[in-house]
């Protein structure tokens, strides 16, 4: 399939860039389309172990060409931080590639990110704190800097002039001190001239790459629930997750995307503020946590953990038309006695849902569970459908049958090759009831 589209059907941390690894074995391009150094996708491979935060997740594989798409926000100095660690690590990074029309975070985004959250004091989002939402705030209000700007010192002293104008009312509501419009020019021309070859038009790549029939990847960033659409506003991030704005953030038709693939976690976590109605304060959402290492890449912060929610999943399946399921981190799963799944939502007025609700409505929403029988043998090591427990099978079935979607990859471990591709009909075997309802 020469399009693919790997995205988030959940909050976040599906295993996505863990996905892209794998694929990108096969892959002539990868894409990432929307997002920042916000993102943290975790790859293992042979090189070592990597949190990857802008650089797309196929930059292992050297005949790969790797774009930060025009969708995404990017902020030059964390990225050459990420680009050292990568070099340190011996991955050479002639094939990434760079948007000039994918907007600047500059210092004072991130800053803004931080002042705006301490001001919505009892109702914080918890950002990352990297200054995504002043971004994309900046490019909707047509005030932004884009990379292509870093690489023509007198436009950008022009773009600056204006921008820095709004920038420094805005700090000064805030008690903050003025940006020196020289300063910042300056620091903005060095960037230019460091990361100026790599920072180039990548349309007419991607095109040439979609219509000779490349195997391109378009990778994204955190979850549908937090779309900024679709998701629990105002606890999202500032940019669509789901596969529509693949096509805008990386350029190509969305007539032109063969693939859809839903990365979801067999469990739910989330990080950062807002409705999450599976959240498990018990000893088994401590479980997952310590099992499952569930800890942010960017932030370090605890991720919140739940049982499998498939009214979010059946949300993201619709939204992004998922054409296969990969479903991340059974084995963390392993030794649990049962496991639940929400199948739907009742509502504080009483009323029984399967659909995400807005925000308000989804606030006090309570989840409505099936039960599971859970299993005891390991699966870190099965590459079998076949081999995997009967309990896990039937699990697997009923996430693929509630989401309405083939599975077609299950990763049992954080490494590449640790995974099980189903072959098409197989996940059908297996099928039981739930325990109780
Ligand atoms: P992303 O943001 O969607 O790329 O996901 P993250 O990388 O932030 O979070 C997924 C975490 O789970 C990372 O630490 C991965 O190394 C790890 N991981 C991915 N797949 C598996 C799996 O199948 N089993 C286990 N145990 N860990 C996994
Ligand atoms: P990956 O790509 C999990 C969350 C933050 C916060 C909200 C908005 O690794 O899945 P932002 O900094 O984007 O303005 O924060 O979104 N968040 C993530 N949660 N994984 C991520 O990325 C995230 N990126 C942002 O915690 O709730
Ligand atoms: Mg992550």
């Amino acid at each position: 399939m020469p399009v693919t589209a790997i995205v988030g059907a959940q909050w976040g941390d599906e295993g996505k860039g863990r996905m892209v690894d794998w694929l990108a074995q096969e892959a002539d391009m990868v894409v990432r389309f929307q997002g920042g150094d916000n993102a943290g996708h975790t790859v293992v491979n042979r090189l070592g172990k990597f949190a990857l935060h802008l650089i797309p997740s196929g930059i292992f594989n050297p005949a790969t060409a790797c774009i930060v798409g025009t969708g995404t926000v990017v902020n030059p100095e964390t990225l050459l931080e990420e680009m050292a660690a990568l070099e340190a690590a011996g991955v050479a990074l002639d094939n990434l590639w760079l948007s000039n029309r994918a907007h600047v975070i500059l210092p004072y985004h991130r800053q803004l990110d931080g002042l705006q959250e301490a001001a919505r004091s009892g109702s914080r989002i918890g950002t990352t704190g990297r200054g995504i939402g002043p971004t994309y705030a900046d490019k909707a209000a047509r005030f932004g800097i884009r990379l292509g700007d870093l690489i023509r010192p007198a436009y950008l002293r022009e773009r600056l002039q204006l921008h820095l104008e709004q920038k420094n009312r805005t700090l000064a509501l805030f008690g903050a001190p003025p940006l020196d419009l020289e300063e910042v020019t300056a620091g903005c021309v060095r960037y230019g001239e460091i990361l100026g070859a790599r920072i180039v038009d990548t349309l007419p790549r991607v095109r040439a790459a979609v219509e000779r029939g490349d195997n391109v990847l378009l990778e994204g960033q955190l979850g549908v629930m937090r779309d900024v659409d679709w998701g629990t506003y105002p606890y999202v991030t500032s940019s669509n997750p789901i596969v529509g704005a693949a096509s805008a953030g990386a350029g190509i038709p969305p007539t032109r995307v063969d693939k859809v693939i839903g990365v979801v976690k067999a469990y739910s976590t989330a990080v950062g503020a807002g409705p999450f109605p599976c959240e498990l304060d018990d000893a088994n959402g401590e479980r997952l946590r310590l099992v499952g290492a569930e800890y942010g890449a960017t932030t370090g912060r605890p991720r919140r953990c739940g049982w499998y929610d498939a009214v979010a999943v059946g949300h993201a399946a619709w939204l992004n038309g998922f054409t296969t399921l990969a479903v991340t981190k059974l084995d963390v799963l392993d030794g649990m006695r049962e496991l639940k799944i929400c199948t739907a939502y009742r509502l504080a007025s009483g009323e029984v849902i399967d659909w995400v609700p807005d925000t308000p409505d989804m606030q006090d929403a309570t989840p409505i569970y099936e039960t599971w029988p859970g299993w005891s043998e390991p699966t870190t090591g099965v590459r079998a459908w076949d081999d995997l427990p009967k309990a896990a099978r039937a699990y697997l079935h009923r996430i693929s049958e509630l989401a309405g979607v083939p599975i077609e990859t299950v990763s049992v471990g954080a490494e590449r090759e640790q995974l099980v591709t189903v072959l098409p009909g197989e996940a059908d075997a297996g099928r039981t009831a739930p325990r109780h309802a």
